[in-house]
């Protein structure tokens, strides 16, 4: 399949209640992907959607292939997956081949498919990603199992040839249900070390935040194994060469190219977790950039504080320029296209880690449940009055407008990118395609706008629809985005 340029990521419990229940489900997303294909986008993402005791919000998958009841069932599937194609839009599901549910089936029925070890206690000094020891006790046979991630996610062991035989199961019945590709889940993680041997200590390499604990070593045994090329293209294998393919790899982008052996697309968590300066950001996008388009674009998503948290309010307009004027293929996270912001979250938490806060519900229209529910919502709403989608659509000078204007341009721009040197500090700027120009201040205080711009005739300015100028200075948060005539 030709690759998307812009995918719209769905977090189902949080999208659209279709029957009162107060979380979201799959009837209520194929309701509501007149929106998403309103935006301008090509694809959907479905955060996961399989049954699920919810010890990581979805990504303890108990049955790859069926449907969690709470969003309704394989017929609803299919039915969305008919709805996104009459409007055009591919389908991803994410798919999360590293570890199951401790109560997936497999567990107890397969016990050859997990890594165990085979001392009374941990195997080595593997740390979870969420904090504490990798191994637990399984309590039913007393041997230890390993987790990347919590002790309800026992990782698969992809080194026994039937666990890439079952996945390659999964992905292809769902291929057979329609769908068009897969995000794949922390697919760093699926090939370890054979000799499963400890991990050195850390030596300040990384590039990418990591919890405490987990920084603490260096992940040399625990993660991207060499062979881990032979995994992937057991998926590619399975998804087939016309399936679209993202990885979440959570390494610096010089270690993506055995990934993208296989995959379409990998995640730039570079340009994700770069400080919101100049200097930063055109760091990690040309470190990006050695992969020519290769290298997906994102700025959130599920597991980390919104865009005004990490950017600034005042810089989310900037963001969404930068982002919608990359090239190649860009992410947005659903509800930054009205610049939803952290919530309180929940107590006690749904989610142990803390992310609660970034999957509160969509706000589609100003009433007190925003449009999402009729019923009592599973996380409450953070502020519908003030932001959401019906208000946004009427204002064309709302961030709901810029984004689909720029994802509308974004199909203009070609594919060169190069940026401009002696900006002033702060901002950032580049040539984009033969003829466009794309300039942001990330600083905090007004700056000239760069020289190339000046007589250049305006596309779109962040903050005026209407303006018909290039400003002779950019205000913190504001861009433009010209064409030189
Ligand atoms: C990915 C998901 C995250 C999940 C983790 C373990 O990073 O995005 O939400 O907790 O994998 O499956």
């Amino acid at each position: 399949m030709s690759a998307p340029r812009l995918v719209y990521q769905v977090y189902p419990r949080s999208f659209q209640d279709s029957n009162g229940d107060g979380e979201g489900d799959l009837a209520g997303i194929a309701r509501r992907l007149d929106h998403v294909a309103a935006l301008g986008a090509d694809a959907v993402w479905l955060s996961p959607i399989y049954p699920s005791p919810l010890a990581d919000g979805g990504y303890d998958v108990a049955d790859h292939t069926a449907v969690d009841p709470r969003f309704g069932t394989l017929a609803d599937a299919d039915a969305l997956v008919a709805r996104a194609h009459d409007l055009g839009l591919k389908v991803l599901l994410d798919v999360v081949p590293c570890h199951t549910s401790i109560e997936h089936r497999w567990f107890r029925q397969h016990p050859d498919w997990y890594v165990w070890s085979d001392r009374d206690g941990p195997q080595n000094n593997w740390r979870s990603t969420f904090g504490g020891p990798a191994w637990s006790r399984d309590p039913v046979s007393g041997r230890w199992y390993l987790h990347s991630f919590h002790p309800e996610q026992p990782d698969l062991d992809w080194r026994n040839p039937d666990v890439p035989r079952a996945m390659a199961g999964v992905l292809r019945r769902w291929r057979e249900r329609g769908v068009d590709g897969f995000r794949l889940d922390a697919i760093d993680r699926l090939m370890k070390d054979p000799e499963l041997r400890d991990d050195p200590p850390a030596d300040g390499r990384v590039g990418l935040p990591l919890g405490e604990d987990d920084a603490s070593l260096e992940h040399v045994h625990s993660v991207d194994a060499p062979d881990i090329g032979d995994a992937l293209a057991v998926l590619r294998d399975a998804a087939g060469d016309d399936a679209f393919l993202v990885g979440e790899v959570f390494l610096p982008s010089d270690r993506l190219r055995p990934y993208l052996e296989h995959l379409d697309v990998c995640f730039g968590f570079e340009l994700f977790h770069a400080p919101w300066t100049a200097e930063a950001v055109r760091a990690a996008i040309e470190g990006s950039l050695v992969h020519g388009e290769r290298v997906a674009w994102v700025l959130s998503n599920h597991d980390f504080p919104r865009l005004p948290a990490r950017v600034g309010a005042a810089h989310v307009r900037a963001a969404a320029l930068l982002l919608l004027t990359l090239p190649g293929v860009a992410f947005v996270f659903q509800g930054d296209e009205i610049g939803m912001v952290d919530g309180p979250g929940s107590n006690p938490p749904h989610d142990r880690q803390g992310r609660d806060a970034h999957r509160h519900p969509m706000q589609w229209d100003g009433s007190p449940t925003g449009g999402f529910t009729t019923g009592t919502p599973w996380l409450p709403l953070v502020d519908p009055a003030e932001r959401n989608v019906a208000a946004q659509e009427r204002d064309p000078r709302s961030l709901l407008a810029l984004y689909r204007d720029l994802i509308g341009l974004r199909r203009e721009l070609g594919e060169e990118m190069a940026f401009l040197d002696a900006t002033a500090p702060g901002v950032l700027a580049c040539r984009r395609g033969a003829d466009h120009l794309v300039a942001l201040n990330l600083g905090d205080r007004l700056a000239a706008t760069p020289e190339p711009l000046a007589g250049a005739e305006l596309v779109r300015a962040t903050a005026e629809p209407d303006a018909t100028a290039v400003p002779a200075a950019l205000e913190p948060g504001q861009g433009v985005l010209a064409r030189r005539r």
